[in-house]
C-alpha cells in the first residue's frame, strides 16, 4: 500500500540533508523524498504516517561480515589481550582454524540459529542489509553448508543478505596446489550452478593466499560471472587492492597497509575501499588513512567485519564512530561510508540511499537530530527500522 511518512525532523539521503521532510513509498521503494511543504499533490491523497518529529537515516549496509560461525574464540581474545599476536596464533594452527573445526562440526540448523540471533542484533542497530561470507568450512561440503545457511537467512528474515564465497585459508590436510585446484574447478562452478553466492572474496595476506593464487581464483570467478572482492593489505602489503581494482572488482577491504599507489588504482576503477575499524583496533594495527583515501578519490566504505577472531563487533555505528575518530572522516562522510558506499561495494545501487526508485529501507532515530547515534558511543537511539517501507518489529 502506498504511504507517505510525514513530520520527519531531518533526513540524510545520505548525500543531502533535508529538514522538515516527507517520504512517499510505493511498492517498497521510495516514490518521493523532499521538504514536507513541497510534497506534490499526487501524494497528498495517500495514507499518511506521522514520524513524530523524529530524524531518519538510510538503513545501514554492512558490506563485510563473517556472521556464520560456531565455537568460541574467547580464549584467544584473552591471549591476545596479554600480548600474543593474531599472526602467531594463526600460524600455530589456532585462530581461523579453531573456528573452522567448530563450524565443520556444526549442523546447518545449528549454524542457522547462531547466525539468526546475530542478525537480529544487527537489525536493532539499524543494519538492514548485510553481506555474509562463507570461509570457515574450507572443505567444499562445509563451504556449501555455510552458503545454504545464508540462503535460509535470506528466505526467513526481513533483512537483505548478500552471500559471498570466501577463499579464506588453506586447510591443513591439503597441499596449496590441490586446494586451489579444487576451489577453482569444483567449488566455484558448483556455487555458481546452485546460485549460492554473488561474489568471490580471497583473504590475500600472510598465512593465507598469495597474490598469484588470488589472481587465479579471481579469473575463475569472473569466468563464471561472479563478482570479485578481496581482503587486502591487512597484515602485510600484498598488492591485492591494486589487483582487484585492475580486474574490475567491487571492493578491497581492510587496507591498513595500503599506499597512495593503491588508492589511485581504486579511485581510477571505482572499486570501493572498505575500512574495517573493528579488526584494525582489536588487532592494534595502524588505522587506514581514510581522510587521504577519500581525498584521493576512493569511494570509502565502512563495515564491521564481524567475525569471532579479529572483529567480534556487532555495531555499524561503532565502526563508523571509529572511522570518524581515527580515520579522519566527517560525520556526514562516515554516514555515506556506512550506507551508500557500502551498498556500492555489493553492487546494490538501490540500497543505502534514499532516492526515488531506491528501496525504502530506513531507520527512525529517537530524537530530532539524525547524528545522535553517531554522537553517543554505546548509545543506540533507534526508534524503528523499516525495510521496503515496512516496519520491522525489534523482536523479529
Ligand atoms: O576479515 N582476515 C581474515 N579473515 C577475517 C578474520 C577471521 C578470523 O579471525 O576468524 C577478517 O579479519
Ligand atoms: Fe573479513
Amino acid at each position: 500500500m502506498p504511504l507517505v511518512f510525514t513530520n520527519i525532523s531531518e533526513v540524510y539521503t545520505p548525500m543531502q540533508r533535508i529538514t522538515g521532510a516527507a517520504l512517499a513509498v510505493k511498492d517498497s521503494r521510495v516514490a518521493w523524498l523532499g521538504s514536507g511543504p513541497n510534497l506534490p499533490d499526487l501524494y497528498r491523497s495517500w495514507p499518511q504516517q506521522d514520524i513524530g518529529n523524529r530524524a531518519v537515516l538510510p538503513g545501514l549496509v554492512d558490506s563485510h561480515t563473517h556472521l556464520v560461525w560456531a565455537g568460541s574464540r574467547v580464549d584467544e581474545y584473552r591471549r591476545r589481550a596479554k600480548g600474543s599476536s593474531y599472526e602467531e596464533i594463526l600460524s600455530s594452527g589456532g585462530g581461523i582454524y579453531n573456528t573452522v573445526t567448530a563450524t565443520q562440526k556444526a549442523s546447518e540448523d545449528e549454524l542457522y540459529e547462531l547466525a539468526r540471533e546475530r542478525a537480529k542484533i544487527f537489525l536493532r542497530g539499524g543494519v538492514t542489509t548485510l553481506e555474509l561470507k562463507s570461509g570457515y568450512g574450507l572443505e567444499a561440503e562445509h563451504e556449501l553448508k555455510m552458503l545454504k545457511v545464508i540462503r535460509r537467512l535470506k528466505e526467513t528474515l526481513p533483512q537483505r543478505f548478500v552471500p559471498t564465497l570466501l577463499a579464506h585459508v588453506i586447510p591443513h590436510n591439503w597441499s596449496r596446489q590441490s586446494y586451489l585446484e579444487m576451489f577453482s574447478t569444483e567449488l566455484i562452478p558448483e556455487v555458481k550452478r546452485l546460485g549460492l553466492a554473488e561474489a568471490v572474496d580471497v583473504f590475500c595476506d600472510q598465512g593465507a593466499f598469495s597474490l598469484a593464487e588470488t589472481k587465479r581464483i579471481f579469473e575463475t570467478a569472473l569466468e563464471h560471472g561472479l563478482k570479485i572482492k578481496v581482503h587486502a593489505e591487512q597484515l602485510k602489503h600484498s598488492g591485492a587492492s591494486k589487483l582487484v581494482a585492475e580486474m574490475g572488482g567491487l571492493s578491497a577491504d581492510h587496507l591498513e597497509q595500503s599506499t597512495l599507489d593503491d588508492w589511485q588504482a581504486l579511485a581510477k576503477s571505482g572499486t570501493v575501499g572498505t575500512a574495517l575499524p573493528g579488526a584494525t583496533v582489536i588487532l592494534k594495527k595502524p588505522f587506514p588513512k581514510l581522510r587521504a583515501m577519500w581525498d584521493a578519490g576512493v569511494k570509502v566504505a565502512v563495515a564491521t567485519d564481524h567475525n569471532p577472531g579479529s572483529s567480534p563487533l556487532y555495531s555499524m555505528f561503532l565502526a563508523m564512530q571509529l572511522a570518524i575518530a581515527l580515520g579522519g572522516l566527517s560525520a556526514e562522510e562516515a554516514l555515506i561510508a556506512g550506507s551508500k558506499h557500502s551498498a556500492e561495494a555489493l553492487a546494490k545501487s538501490d540500497l543505502g540511499t534514499l532516492k526515488p526508485g531506491a528501496k525504502a529501507d530506513f531507520i527512525v532515530i529517537e530524537g530530532t537530530d539524525a547524528m545522535l547515534p553517531l554522537y553517543g558511543w554505546g548509545y543506540q537511539p533507534i526508534h524503528a527500522v523499516y525495510i521496503g517501507g515496512n516496519k520491522i518489529s525489534a523482536s523479529t
